[in-house]
């Protein structure tokens, strides 16, 4: 790893789930920790990056000298990654609800006696990724990531080229000794010039050399 090699430049991170709120007590959340994105960010800032981290709810500590900016829903983390451009870099880390409830309800949904189920109304969310890649302001390097628990080199293809990325990061959830809640990873870096084979490693490792191969697109 090179110290400076990001050293003038802005790369912005995503992380973390998204919470979509039901009602005051309930949400749809996800299982994604925020450790990948928060790794990434902190190895972007190691390298000299201006570095902004717009992190979903999570517990974990901000990495050193990054500008974290806390959201909870989809909406929220849309807009602050918008509010974030002009950039160098995106990197979408977060796992984002694609679906939110159409509404909110103002008070607890409450179980009526004898009645049925409850179906809620799920409307799409804004796809942050694709937006920013197709932006006016679109930074040079757009970096994606894909979960997946079915073919991954075919979804991670269609993803790079439908939402018009540089790079895309895939790694397989649902497994044992890997993704969401652990600590180490396998990823599967596409771009042009074909697939990368990162780990399987700890997060931070897998963080700094993803950093790596951004550092060299962008040299
Ligand atoms: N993403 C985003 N905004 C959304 C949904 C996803 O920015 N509303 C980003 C994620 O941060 C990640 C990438 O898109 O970098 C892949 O997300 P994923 O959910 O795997 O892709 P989808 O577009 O939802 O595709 P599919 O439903 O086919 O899995």
């Amino acid at each position: 790893m090179s110290e400076g090699a990001l050293a003038g430049l802005r790369v912005v991170v995503s992380a973390g789930p998204t919470y979509e709120d039901i009602d005051p007590v309930r949400f749809i959340g996800n299982r994604s920790s925020g450790k990948m994105g928060f790794a990434i960010a902190a190895a972007a800032a190691k390298r000299g990056a201006d570095t902004v981290l717009v992190a979903g709810p999570v517990t974990l500590a901000s990495p050193a000298g990054v500008d974290r900016r806390d959201v909870r829903s989809a909406a929220q983390m849309h807009a602050a990654v918008l509010a974030a451009l002009p950039a160098d870099v995106y990197i979408g880390a977060a796992a984002v609800a694609d679906f939110t409830p159409a509404t909110v309800a103002g008070g607890k949904i409450k179980k009526r006696p004898g009645g049925g189920g409850l179906v809620l109304d799920l409307v799409p969310t804004a796809d942050i990724l694709a937006e920013v890649a197709s932006h006016p302001l679109r930074p040079r390097l757009v970096v994606g990531f894909a979960a997946e628990t079915g073919d991954l080199e075919a979804n991670a293809l269609d993803k790079l080229r439908r939402k018009r990325l540089d790079m895309i990061a895939a790694n397989r959830v649902g497994v044992a000794g890997g993704g969401f809640e652990s600590d180490d990873n396998t990823l599967h870096v596409y771009d042009a010039a074909g697939v990368r084979v990162l780990g399987p490693a700890p997060k931070t490792r897998l963080a700094d050399d993803l950093l790596d191969l951004v550092a060299a697109r962008l040299s």
